[in-house]
């Protein structure tokens, strides 16, 4: 046996297949919440709305709910709630449950919400001593059911969209005292019958002293007439998710997994507890408000293993539903419900509520070189100038930890960094940036000014006695600071002065990693949950109502650290620079502080795959700007990998290559010649995009739209794109298919909207859904959809600050009716003047008589030096003879140039400036 399980670990570590330790982490049966609430299945709700109570004041309906067992004919309550739903702008409902007097307050997530949301009109149209309804300002019906408490959200047609509590899986476990209680066993003993976990539970070595007991909540979510359900990232799992009867749930708990593994519904860095739902008819949403560890069930009754008596049961024989189940460990019951009702709609009413990114600094769309590590400023220049020496543009180069002192951030090594600043001088007099790493653990070393600030300020995480937690991280012995107390964020936030952290300048940006945070030596590779957080006290709060614990807060700490990191980004500029920051740990209203990328994947194809859906499905939930590490961070990337993942990642919206400290060197010239041309090639096609990134990013800043779309986006009403992962639309202009597996020679790709679609290589169109496209190693599938404009700039230099007075080409890309439309955004790239008005937000529009460029915000203009050097005109049928230009009162005949065997226009050198509007003129 033992020479057996000894030559299976020796294989196994000669292979080196990496594969996660699953037993570091929990299953729902080991969490002791999931566990209890998975089993909790009445027949009937326990929960009543009391009508008497009902008030409707403004937007907001508040009323009593009780609980009583259903078992008991008395019917005596057993618990009190307090009931709010209220109206939101945006064609939202907020639906919150509380317990109506609890022990002590029972913790409300607090930075996810872009502000209080805004409220829209509620009124009460009929309550009829079982039911009341009610409806907002645009028509959406809600009818709550009393008896047991149910609630239907209907859409504008009156049929019912969403319902919440059909299952009877409301529950908010009541606070309570915590009292000792025994009973006499068998032999006379007294022995503790309190019930198994209530106070406390146990994982491997780690003890939860759950000072506060069982407190979590739960609540199920129809959705009638859905095909699929979407979100809830981050899983590794496809678009799409699945049915989750067999096996566990979904899980959100933000978790460093070393060497997590695909396809799998295992919690991993980031949560975002926002879920959709789509089918022919509608899409809506509901974004769970909850901060704590939370498991998700999905039920998809069209799914061929969901069994037909529970379809019967539940939907009775209708097949096109699908049911989730959020269950969390804590907090209260607090779930927004978006009524769609197109997937536009629903995704703009998530940003809505979190917000949008803003716009982010243009170079951080650029390409990022990243390892970990560069070993020392002259490891940095040469690897700055071989970008250069090969010709391949770059804008930012990274610094990973060993930069620091020892790991004591905001210190340089001094040694291989003494020089910091000559360093960055280096990189900016190329227009290039650096960006630095800095975690939120702290080393605990003696001497150290942020560890003894920190000690005797009281600016620490506590352990469950009040003393100053410590775990292991990269430093060995290690404290996390405590961005709940407004001192510590505070302070946090004034290192990022230049004075505090010398060597930096504006054009450092920064990196904040393991924030979820990652505890080497913790349960489950993280902080203790009955860890202490501060709490602003009110009066008489004392004891145990006087500190949050860890478990409430936990899948927000990220963002409590990236905000105290904006923060000072901000302050050290005066507010003057737009920062860039990369972050690891995700929550809802992550992206309004930061970029976010996968984490550590591996140089394996199917990690190159599973970066589209797992980014994918964090833009719907708000996060557009995600990234897969290039390459891939473990393990070594053959040539033909590598160029696959060039090509994808230049398609992707973070573009940066990193990898782990123990792989080999693999900067794009170590390759052959051949494949570094092509990771060249890779490169200049995105910079070659850049404005057109930039444009959507704008849009999505004002308007809320992802950047990276799933097709069923775009086409709601083709069911063939609802499960499509492995291809998306940038914009609503761009369709990307990346090539993902070894050795291909084809792939098949999905054209949707029956309408033309441009191969972007070759201008050639293609009229059918389904093409197989020749895949030579050179080959990016990308398909501009005919209808579309996208500028280009053709001139590509080292970096994208050394672009910005270059010339534009429009590419136009014609539908049937010969026309297309587009737009374009201009700015200085980095500061907030366009607050102020100064930008350029163009409409481009063709017909075949003339085509426009004029400005969609008068009041906006932009003093751009750039120029129009080309238009492409692809699809034309009937050429014009001839072209005029009318800019101001300037009048050009313009060259032409027709090629007869892909029916392209090209108009050569029209001159005009991109400052001001101009207009086309086609004679035939
Ligand atoms: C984590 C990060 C990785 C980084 C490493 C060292 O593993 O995910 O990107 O290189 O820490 O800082």
């Amino acid at each position: 046996m033992k020479t057996l399980a000894l030559l299976a670990v020796v294989v196994f570590t000669i292979s080196g297949i990496c594969a996660v330790d699953r037993n570091k982490f929990k299953t729902c049966d080991q969490s002791g919440f999931c566990k209890r609430l998975r089993a909790f299945k009445p027949e009937k709700s326990q929960y009543e709305l009391n009508l008497d109570s009902v008030l409707v004041h403004g937007n907001v309906l508040s009323a009593e709910v009780v609980t009583r067992d259903p078992a008991d004919e008395k019917r005596t309550v057993l618990w009190q709630y307090a009931f709010k739903l209220s109206a939101l702008a945006d064609s939202t409902f907020r639906v919150e449950l509380d317990e109506a007097d609890p022990l002590y307050p029972r913790y409300r997530t607090q930075l996810a919400l872009d502000g209080e949301p805004r409220p829209d009109s509620l009124k009460l149209t009929s309550n009829d001593n079982s039911k009341l309804t009610l409806v907002n300002k645009q028509g959406h019906k809600v009818v709550i059911t009393a008896k047991p408490l149910k609630l239907e959200f209907l859409d504008q047609n009156g049929e019912v969209a969403v319902v919440l509590n059909e299952n009877s899986q409301l529950l908010v476990e009541p606070l309570r005292v915590r009292r000792e209680k025994t009973e006499e066993d068998g032999d006379g003993n007294q022995v503790n019958v309190e019930e198994e976990g209530t106070w406390g539970e146990s994982f491997q070595s780690h003890h939860d002293s759950k000072p506060r007991g069982n407190e979590a909540v739960s609540l199920d979510v129809g959705f009638p007439e859905a095909d699929h359900v979407y979100g809830i990232p981050e899983h590794t799992d496809g678009l799409a998710l699945k049915t989750t009867t067999s096996g566990d749930p979904y899980r959100l708990y933000n978790l460093d997994v070393f060497e997590y593994e695909l396809d799998s519904r295992m919690a991993i860095y980031g949560s975002v507890p926002v879920m959709y739902a789509h089918g022919p008819k509608r899409t809506v949403g509901v974004f769970w408000h909850n901060s704590a560890e939370t498991w998700i069930d999905v039920v998809n009754y069209s799914d061929s293993n969901v069994v037909s008596s529970i379809v019967n049961l539940v939907t009775g024989g209708q097949k096109r539903r699908v049911d989730a189940r959020f269950m969390s460990e804590s907090g209260i019951v607090d779930v927004f419900v978006m009524m769609g009702s197109t997937p536009d709609e629903v995704f703009k009413q998530y940003i809505t509520l979190t917000g949008a990114k803003p716009i982010p600094p243009k170079f951080s769309l650029g390409y990022h070189q990243c390892r970990w590590n560069y070993v020392d400023e002259t490891d940095v220049r040469t690897v700055d100038e071989n970008f250069d020496e090969y010709d391949i543009p770059m804008d930012v180069m990274w610094l990973d930890i060993e930069y620091t002192n020892k790991k004591m951030y905001f210190t340089w090594d001094p040694i291989k960094f003494a020089n910091p600043s000559e360093m960055v001088a280096n990189l900016t007099a190329k227009g290039r940036k650096l960006v630095v790493i800095i975690d939120p653990h702290i080393k605990r070393e003696a001497g150290y000014f942020l560890h003894e600030d920190a000690t005797e300020l009281g600016y620490y995480v506590k352990d469950k006695d009040g003393k100053d937690y410590e775990g292991w991280c990269w430093p060995g012995s290690s404290s996390y600071l405590d961005f709940f107390n407004p001192a510590a964020t505070k302070y946090y936030s004034e290192r990022y002065r230049f004075e505090n952290f010398p060597g930096t300048s504006k054009d450092v940006h920064l990196w904040n990693d393991m924030n979820e945070p990652s505890v080497f030596n913790g349960p489950e590779i993280t902080m203790p949950k009955d860890c202490r957080h501060y709490k602003p006290t009110q009066d008489g709060e004392e004891g145990i109502a006087s500190f949050w614990e860890h478990r409430h807060v936990h899948n927000e700490y990220g963002l409590w650290n990236l905000r105290s990191t904006h923060d000072g980004m901000m302050d050290r500029v005066d507010g003057k620079y737009r920062p860039f920051i990369l972050t690891r740990a995700v929550f809802a209203g992550t992206q309004r502080y930061a970029a976010i990328w996968t984490g550590d994947n591996s140089a394996e194809w199917s990690f190159l795959a599973a970066s589209i859906p797992m980014c994918l499905s964090l833009a719907i939930a708000g996060n557009s700007f995600c990234g897969s590490d290039v390459g891939g961070f473990f393990k070594y990337p053959e040539a033909e990998l590598m160029t696959r993942w060039y090509q994808a990642g230049a398609y992707q919206p973070f573009f940066r290559a990193h990898s782990h400290i123990e792989t080999k060197r693999r900067e794009p010239w170590l390759y052959p010649p051949t494949t570094t041309a092509l990771l060249r090639d890779a490169n200049r096609r995105r910079y070659a995009l850049l404005d057109y990134w930039y444009t959507l990013f704008y849009e999505h800043s004002v308007q809320g739209l992802p950047v990276i779309r799933p097709l069923f986006q775009q086409y709601p009403n083709d069911p063939e794109t609802y499960t499509i992962d492995d291809e998306y639309l940038l914009g609503n202009a761009l369709l990307i298919k990346p090539v993902t597996s070894a050795g291909a020679t084809s792939i098949n790709v999905y054209l949707p909207g029956n309408t033309l679609w441009y191969d972007a290589d070759t201008y050639m169109p293609h009229t059918e859904a389904r093409i197989t496209q020749p895949v030579t190693i050179s080959k990016i599938p990308v398909y501009q959809r005919g209808g579309s404009i996208i500028p280009r700039k053709e001139r590509i230099r080292r970096s994208s600050t050394l672009m910005a007075d270059d010339p534009y080409s429009l590419v136009v890309a014609l539908d049937s009716n010969n026309s297309a439309e587009g737009t374009l955004y201009i700015d200085d790239g980095e500061t907030y003047e366009y607050k102020n008005n100064k930008f350029i937000y163009a409409k481009i529009e063709y017909n075949s008589k003339h085509m426009t460029y004029t400005f969609i915000n008068d009041n906006a203009h932009y003093p751009t030096k750039s120029w129009l050097e080309r238009v492409v005109i692809a699809g034309i049928k009937t050429p014009p003879k001839s072209a005029k230009l009318q800019q101001g009162d300037k009048s050009t005949p313009l060259q032409m140039t027709l090629h007869k065997g892909n029916d392209v226009l090209v108009l050569r050198k029209p001159g005009a400036s991109m400052g001001k509007p101009w207009t086309i003129t086609f004679a035939y």
